[in-house]
């Protein structure tokens, strides 16, 4: 059994274990970095980390058409409910659920915002620690900015970290360095950069400060790229 990560441009990601997926933050309908069309997903499970319209994107449509579980903060998936989707687990900050048995997900904390479409109350924004059945861990900060906590975390060990470098709304690329010092996994992921003109970043010129400054290995895909993380 392995492992794998595939980016999809901003911060979407599919990971697959064991033949089972899932996908994060499924902003694919008007992401000029999308590295598939979301007709083309396959998902067991999706998460979602906040409300913002970068990051909840085809939800909906692909929760439908796939009949994969949601998982996201509760006051989202009450929301998700009334717009008809039956297979959700409303969690809350620090909580988790086996959503399959492939796959543990705990929602971590995240210091952003999170809106509902429309502008309503999307209750706290979250990260993700996914913990897979081959045993892998991996942490998604999702939106966030820099925290120490992020050290409690990593305890445990991390194969990846997906950690935003984007800036403006996010950490940026120097405090992205110091999470991953905090956090000590063995592999990261930049999300959340060169979508948007603020966000624009060179992710190579970070990715060698990754090998220089810190123990762990940048992993840069290419929008639809996959990458193995154990
Ligand atoms: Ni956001
Ligand atoms: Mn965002």
């Amino acid at each position: 059994m392995a492992t794998r990560v595939q980016w999809l441009g901003h911060s979407c990601l599919l990971i697959e274990t064991d033949g089972k997926r899932v996908l994060i933050d499924p902003f694919l309908t008007g992401n000029p970095m999308a590295g598939a069309r979301p007709e083309e997903i396959e998902a067991d499970v999706i998460l979602v980390s906040h409300g913002h319209e970068d990051h909840l994107g085809d939800t909906l449509a692909i929760a439908q058409r796939t009949g994969a579980s949601v998982v996201a903060n509760y006051e989202l998936s009450q929301w998700f409910q009334e717009q008809g989707l039956t297979k959700l687990h409303g969690i809350n900050l620090g909580g988790g659920v086996q959503v399959v048995p492939e796959f543990h997900v705990q929602m971590t904390l995240a210091f952003h915002s999170s809106s509902l479409p429309g502008g309503g109350y999307g209750g706290n924004p979250g990260g993700f620690l996914i913990t897979c059945a081959d045993g892998s861990r991996i942490y998604d900060a999702a939106d966030t900015a820099l925290f120490s906590d992020m050290k409690l975390i990593g305890e445990g060990g991390l194969d990846l970290a997906i950690l935003p470098i984007g800036d403006y709304f996010t950490m940026g690329p120097n405090d992205a360095i110091l999470a991953i010092k905090l956090i000590g996994p063995r592999h990261v992921m930049p999300i959340h950069y060169d979508t948007f003109p603020p966000i624009k970043q060179d992710v190579q010129v970070w990715a060698e400060r990754v090998k220089e400054e810190t123990a762990a290995l940048p992993l840069v895909p290419k929008p639809g790229e996959w990458s193995v993380v154990r």
